[in-house]
């Protein structure tokens, strides 16, 4: 797959050099993608450092949402016309305290964070997945055979359901499905499953 990562630090950034080793195209994004030089020459397969606006151009089959989520709503706005009909995976958690007032309406909110991605991000199809995991864990966990780390994935429709799946899986994590976006509240920060890196059945008892 052609993989647009969007904000390239400790999440993007790890993520996107797995995929790029699991023999996928990865385009690194970021406000200053000048600064990318050595994550695309640490990538291991097909890599480059673009801009936000040229990886929204690239046509990619997925995006990878790894900025801060402030960032969501002028994301949204900006590049309106670029993401109709591509996955959107939202790896991102609103934190008042980094993101300021609109952090803090969705936590008051009934929505849960990923469904607020996916009304700014109104034409996309978007899933959850990554945003519970720490990034040292992302990073050095990945790539196993055998006691895999579990990453809780969910999914608006098919489509960005099995691509997800595929691109959890294609870096030696387990996929486990929680339902379409209303079922993201467990993944949100402070939830039953944030922060929990544990096997397929311990997070599934977590979830019961
Ligand atoms: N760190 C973790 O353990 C962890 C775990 C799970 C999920 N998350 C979530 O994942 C997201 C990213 O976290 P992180 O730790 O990877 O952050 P990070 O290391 O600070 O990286 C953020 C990336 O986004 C870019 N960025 C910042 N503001 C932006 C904006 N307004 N528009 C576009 N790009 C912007 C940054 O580059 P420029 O400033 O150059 O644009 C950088 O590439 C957050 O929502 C976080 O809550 C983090």
């Amino acid at each position: 797959m052609k993989i647009g990562v969007i904000g390239s630090g400790n999440i993007g950034g790890n993520l996107g050099k797995h995929w790029a080793k699991a023999g996928h195209e990865v385009l690194f994004s970021s406000r200053h993608p000048e600064e990318l030089g050595d994550l695309v020459r640490e990538s291991d397969g097909k890599a480059k450092a673009v801009s936000i606006e040229e990886a929204f151009e690239a046509n990619a089959d997925v995006y990878l949402l790894a900025t801060p989520y402030k960032a969501i709503d002028r994301l949204s706005e900006l590049y309106a016309g670029e993401y109709g009909g591509k996955i959107i995976i939202d790896a991102t958690n609103p934190y008042p305290e980094r993101d300021g007032d609109m952090a803090q309406e969705v936590k008051d909110s009934n929505r849960n964070a990923s469904e607020y991605t996916a009304m700014k991000f109104g034409t996309a199809k978007t899933a959850k997945a990554f945003n519970t995991i720490h990034a040292e864990h992302l990073k050095d966990r990945a790539w196993r055979t055998t006691d895999k780390v579990a990453i809780p994935y969910a999914a608006q429709d098919e489509d960005s359901k099995n691509k997800t799946r595929q691109l959890i899986e294609d870096i030696g994590f387990d996929a486990v499905y929680v339902g379409d976006l209303r079922s993201t509240k467990q993944m949100d920060p402070d939830q039953k499953l944030y922060g929990k890196s544990v096997g397929r059945q311990e997070l599934e008892d977590m979830m019961r």
